[in-house]
C-alpha cells in the first residue's frame, strides 16, 4: 500500500487486505463463503440502480445562484423575490422527456428546466420546460400522452405514428407540437435555451392581495439550436453532447446566465381576459402582459457526484414559499400531487434528507418520523405528536395564504369548453414568430416525423394544420404526397 493512499475498507470500516483475489480453498479451489468483502462488493453492485424517472430520465445539472435586481414587494411577501441583491443558492437539472436514462441529449423533445432555490423560507422549486406551453391542459390526459412518446407495448420500438394518432385526436396539443418541430425542438444544450415556469402561479402580498404570475428565464448566451440533421448525427456520435457542454463550460469558468422575468396579471383580470389564463396550452401575449425583468440566474458549480446530487435530486411544484401560491390550472393542480408521490417511490419516503433535496437554509421542524433509511437523528427525543404540552413545533398563522377565489359547479368540463380557440395562438406562431426558413423547416420536420403514420392519421392531422394556416396544411400535405383538397376536407 502506498503510504499516501487512503486505506480500503468494507462498508463498515473493516480494513480490506486484498481487493484483487477472492479467498479460495487452494489456488485452483472454489471461493469460500467467508469472503465477506467479496460478498458485500457483489451484493452492493447488484443493488446500485434505482428506478429512473418515469419521464425526464436523461438529464444533467449544476448549482448556481439567483440574484434579485428588482423587488416584487408590491406583489409578494416571498423573501426570495423581495430581498434585492441577495445571492440565493440553487440547483438546476435539465432533461429530455421521453428517452431512457442513457438516451441522446439532442433528441427532438421538450427540455426540462427544473430549478430548486434554497431560500431562507424553505425550498422553492420551479419545475418548468424550455417551452411556455404544454401538449395537454388536463392532467387526466398526461399519462396517455407520455405513452405515445415511449415504447410500443408489442415491439418495444418507438414509431412516431403513436404520437400523431394521439395529437390528431387531441388538438389542444398543436401549439406545443409546432414548438417541438420548430428549430427550438433541438436546442444545443441548456446554456442556449430559455426556461419557463409555464404554469400560471400566484403571488400574494402582506395585504392579502393576489396576482397571477408567469416566470420566464431568457438565456444570456443566445438561443442556439441544432438543425434536424445535426441533431440526428450527434445523437449517434456524442449522445451526451449537451451534458458535456454545460459541464465543460462551468469547468472553464464560463458560467451561463439567464435573465429572469415575470408577467403579472391582477387577480380579477382572469374573469374577463378573453384567454383562459390557466390554460397551459396558451401563452399570455407579451403586449397584454409585458415582461418585467427581476433578476439573474447563474450556474457556476458542477456537482462532485452525479448520482448523489443530480440523479437523486427531487423537484416538486408543491415546494412553494410564503408569498407564492398556485392557480386553478388543472395541470398544476395535479403536479402538486404527482411529484412528491413519484419521489417517495423512486427515492423513498425520506428523500427530503438527501443533501441536494434538503432545505439547507431553513430549519425543518415536522412531526414526520421513522420510515425507511431515516438518516438524520429522527428529531431525537422531541415530542412526536401535536398538540402537545412539551414545546413541539406549532403552526404560525401569520403565513396564512389569502383565500383563493374559485367558482363553478363540480363537473367534468370537456371540449369544447370556454377555451375553444385552439388555432389562434398556433396561427400567431406560424405567421408572426417564424420566418420563411423557420416555417419551411417546421414543415420538413413534421413531414419526416409523420412519414410512418397510416394515411388516416396523416389526413386527420393535416386537417388541423390547415386550420392553423392554409400554407402549413398545404406544405405538409405536399410533403406526404396527399391530395391537398382531401386532407383539408377531413
Ligand atoms: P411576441 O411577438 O411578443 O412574442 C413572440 C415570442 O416568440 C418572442 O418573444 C419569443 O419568446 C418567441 N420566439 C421567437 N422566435 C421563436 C422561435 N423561433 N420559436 C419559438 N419561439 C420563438 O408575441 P406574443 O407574446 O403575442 O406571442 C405570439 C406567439 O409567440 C404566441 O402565440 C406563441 O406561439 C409564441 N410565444 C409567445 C411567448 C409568450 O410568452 N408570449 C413565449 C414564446 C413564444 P421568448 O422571448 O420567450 O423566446
Ligand atoms: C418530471 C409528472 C407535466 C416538467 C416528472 C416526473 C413525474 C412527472 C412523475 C418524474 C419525477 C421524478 O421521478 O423525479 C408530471 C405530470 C404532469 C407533468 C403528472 C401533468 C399533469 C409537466 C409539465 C412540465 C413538467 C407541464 C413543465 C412545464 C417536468 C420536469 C421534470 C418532470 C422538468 C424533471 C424534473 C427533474 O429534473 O428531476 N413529471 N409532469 N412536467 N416534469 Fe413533469
Amino acid at each position: 500500500m502506498a503510504d499516501s493512499a487512503p486505506r480500503l475498507t468494507t462498508a463498515f470500516g473493516n480494513p480490506v487486505s486484498d481487493n484483487q483475489n477472492s479467498l479460495t480453498a487452494g489456488s485452483r479451489g472454489p471461493v469460500l463463503m467467508q469472503d465477506y468483502h467479496l460478498i458485500e462488493k457483489m451484493a452492493h453492485f447488484n443493488r446500485e440502480r434505482i428506478p429512473e424517472r418515469v419521464v425526464h430520465a436523461k438529464g444533467y445539472g449544476a448549482y448556481g445562484t439567483f440574484r434579485l435586481t428588482k423587488s416584487l414587494a408590491d406583489y409578494t411577501r416571498a423573501k426570495v423575490l423581495t430581498e434585492v441583491g441577495k445571492a440565493v443558492p440553487m440547483v438546476a437539472r435539465f432533461s429530455t422527456v421521453g428517452g431512457e436514462s442513457g438516451s441522446a441529449d439532442t433528441a427532438r423533445d421538450p427540455r426540462g428546466f427544473a430549478l430548486k432555490f434554497y431560500t431562507d423560507e424553505g425550498n422553492w422549486d420551479l419545475v418548468g420546460n424550455n417551452t411556455p406551453i404544454f401538449f395537454v391542459r388536463d392532467a387526466i390526459k398526461f399519462s396517455d400522452f407520455i405513452r405515445t412518446q415511449k415504447r410500443d407495448p408489442r415491439t418495444h420500438l418507438k414509431p412516431h405514428w403513436r404520437r400523431w394518432d394521439f395529437w390528431s385526436l387531441s388538438p389542444e396539443a398543436i401549439h406545443q407540437v409546432m414548438f417541438l418541430y420548430s428549430d427550438r425542438g433541438t436546442p444545443k444544450s441548456a446554456r442556449f435555451m430559455n426556461g419557463y415556469g409555464s404554469h400560471t402561479f400566484s403571488f400574494w402580498n402582506e395585504r392579502g392581495e393576489r396576482h397571477w404570475v408567469k416566470f420566464h428565464f431568457h438565456t444570456k448566451q443566445g438561443i442556439e439550436n441544432f438543425s434536424a440533421a445535426d441533431a440526428d448525427e450527434i445523437a449517434g456520435k456524442d449522445p451526451d453532447y449537451s451534458s458535456a457542454d454545460l459541464h465543460g463550460a462551468i469547468e472553464r469558468g464560463e458560467f451561463p446566465k439567464w435573465r429572469v422575468s415575470v408577467q403579472l396579471m391582477p387577480e380579477l383580470d382572469a374573469d374577463t381576459y378573453p384567454i383562459n389564463p390557466f390554460d397551459l396550452t396558451k401563452v399570455w401575449p407579451h403586449a397584454d402582459y409585458p415582461l418585467i425583468e427581476i433578476g439573474e440566474m447563474e450556474l457556476n458549480r458542477n456537482p462532485e457526484n452525479y448520482f448523489a446530487e443530480i440523479e437523486q435530486s427531487a423537484f416538486e411544484p408543491s415546494n412553494v414559499v410564503p408569498g407564492i401560491g398556485f392557480s386553478p390550472d388543472k395541470m398544476l393542480q395535479n403536479r402538486i400531487l404527482s411529484y412528491a408521490d413519484a419521489h417517495r417511490y423512486r427515492l423513498g419516503v425520506n428523500y427530503h434528507q438527501i443533501p441536494v433535496n434538503q432545505a439547507r437554509n431553513a430549519q425543518v421542524q415536522t412531526y414526520h418520523r421513522d420510515g425507511a433509511m431515516r438518516t438524520d437523528g429522527n428529531h431525537g427525543a422531541q415530542v412526536d405528536y401535536e398538540p402537545n404540552s412539551f414545546g413541539g413545533p406549532v403552526q404560525d398563522p401569520s403565513f396564512q395564504e389569502p383565500p383563493l377565489r374559485l367558482k363553478g359547479d363540480a363537473a367534468r368540463y370537456g371540449w369544447p369548453g370556454d377555451d375553444a380557440d385552439l388555432y389562434g395562438q398556433p396561427r400567431e406562431f406560424w405567421t408572426k414568430v417564424l420566418d420563411d426558413g423557420g416555417r419551411k423547416r417546421l414543415v420538413e420536420n413534421v413531414v419526416t416525423s409523420m412519414g410512418d403514420s397510416p394515411r388516416h392519421i396523416q389526413e386527420r392531422m393535416i386537417a388541423h394544420w390547415y386550420k392553423v394556416h392554409q400554407d402549413f396544411g398545404r406544405g405538409v400535405a405536399a410533403g406526404l404526397g396527399i391530395e391537398p383538397a382531401k386532407a383539408a376536407a377531413e
